[in-house]
């Protein structure tokens, strides 16, 4: 199998989990006799201050001609006063529009070996297993009108969506519960907003496709308890672009790590994967980021790009096995250390590789 993939690493700990994630699929080609060729661009803060614009035209062309992108994380404190469109976060926003897919799947487990880690009781999350497909492309990020009229001291966002924005999200949600536990919740708040209501429509509309899979619809406010209090009873969770940015780092809590959290964007021309955290500059350059959510979009890469999914599940079992062996990121130890090996994030991605290593020779 022969993939071409863009890493642009961006900023904070972008670089540091990347590198373990690209490590890990290196890794994976060598042992599976695949050809994987990493390109590197610039994007995000990085990009401003190298090129003066966070999302420069050589990484987008890049970007075009890959089969995958793999980005770090944008965002540093130092353009945090600038306005909305010269800060890093606009680079990705731009990658995202140009490379056009709008079904941004964010899957989130209780992983049994690092329950403790979670905030909420073991009965709570065991076997909690959630699929987030978030609208990526529309809504209040990308509406207009959108101003901060600082003269008359008000400020717009829009929320926007076409029915057929809805439509195709929601069928990619359909399709996707179709092959699991078959149950689709949709998250809105049509009590209140029209667009919410022109949503419920269109996803009962897209849902008579769809016999075989149930639907139940939640407002937002009542889903993030929901969330909290029931998470093994959601199987899809369908959301607009604001609702699934927010309930998905909510999500976090249930796996016990934001640094767990990996996402892969489809349905466009060039698929995009992030991890869902940040650049958490609070920790940058300490070697205390917890890799294992970019390695888990590394598999996601495998699984969405390149069809390889026992290459996926084998990245996705050395993960649950290190964990399992007490090894973990201090993120992930924040219940005390007893019996826990506190790894750096590079020490981390060098037992993942590892254990892919035993894991594949011995299957
Ligand atoms: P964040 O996700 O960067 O960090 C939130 C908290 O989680 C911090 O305490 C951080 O230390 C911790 N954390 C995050 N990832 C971790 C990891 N891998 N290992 C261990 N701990 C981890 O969110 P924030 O602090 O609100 O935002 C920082 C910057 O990142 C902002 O500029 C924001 O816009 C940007 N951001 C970018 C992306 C992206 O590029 N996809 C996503 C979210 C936020
Ligand atoms: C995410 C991030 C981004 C978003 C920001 C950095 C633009 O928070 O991917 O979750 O809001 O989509
Ligand atoms: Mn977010």
């Amino acid at each position: 199998m022969k993939l071409r993939i863009l890493v642009t690493a961006g900023d904070g700990i972008g670089p540091e989990v990347t590198s373990e994630a690209v490590a890990v699929l290196k890794e994976m080609a060598a042992l599976g006799g695949h050809d994987f060729a990493f390109t590197e661009k610039r994007i995000g803060g990085d990009a401003i201050r190298n090129d003066g614009t966070p999302l420069p035209a050589g990484t987008l062309a890049a970007a075009l001609e890959s089969d995958a992108v793999l980005l770090g994380a944008v965002g540093a404190n130092e353009f945090n006063s600038l306005p909305p469109e010269k800060r890093p976060e606009v680079g990705l926003l731009q990658l995202r529009t140009e490379l056009g897919g709008f079904a941004n799947l964010r899957p989130i487990f209780a992983f049994k070996e690092i329950e403790a880690n979670s905030p909420l009781r073991p009965e709570v999350i065991d076997g909690a297993d959630v699929l987030f497909v978030r609208e990526l492309l529309g809504g209040l990020y990308f509406g207009h009108p959108r101003e901060w009229d600082r003269a008359n001291g008000q400020a717009w966002n829009t929320m926007h969506y076409t029915r057929d924005e809805v439509a195709r999200v929601a069928r990619i949600g359909f399709q996707l519960a179709g092959k699991r536990r078959k149950k689709l919740t949709s998250v809105d708040k049509a009590n209140v907003l029209e667009v919410s209501q022109m949503w419920r429509a269109t996803v009962n509309e897209v849902g008579a496709e769809f016999p075989g899979v149930s639907v139940e619809h939640q407002y937002v406010d009542a889903m993030a308890m929901h969330l909290m209090t029931r998470p093994r009873e959601f199987d899809v969770v369908l959301t607009e672009n604001l609702f699934g940015d927010i309930l998905s780092d909510e999500a976090g809590v249930i796996t016990g790590s934001l640094g767990m959290l990996p996402s892969a964007t489809i349905g466009g021309k060039v698929n995009l994967y992030e991890p869902v955290h940040g650049s958490a500059p609070d920790i940058a350059g300490k070697g205390l980021a917890n890799p294992l959510g970019a390695i888990l979009t590394g598999a996601l890469i495998l699984r969405h790009s390149g069809g390889l999914e026992a290459e996926a599940a084998a990245i996705e079992s050395a993960v649950r096995k290190v964990l399992e062996q007490g090894f973990r990121t201090p993120d992930l130890a924040r219940n005390g250390h007893q019996g826990l090996t506190v790894l750096s994030t590079r020490e981390m991605g060098a037992k993942v590789r590892e254990t892919v290593k035993e894991q594949v020779v011995h299957a």
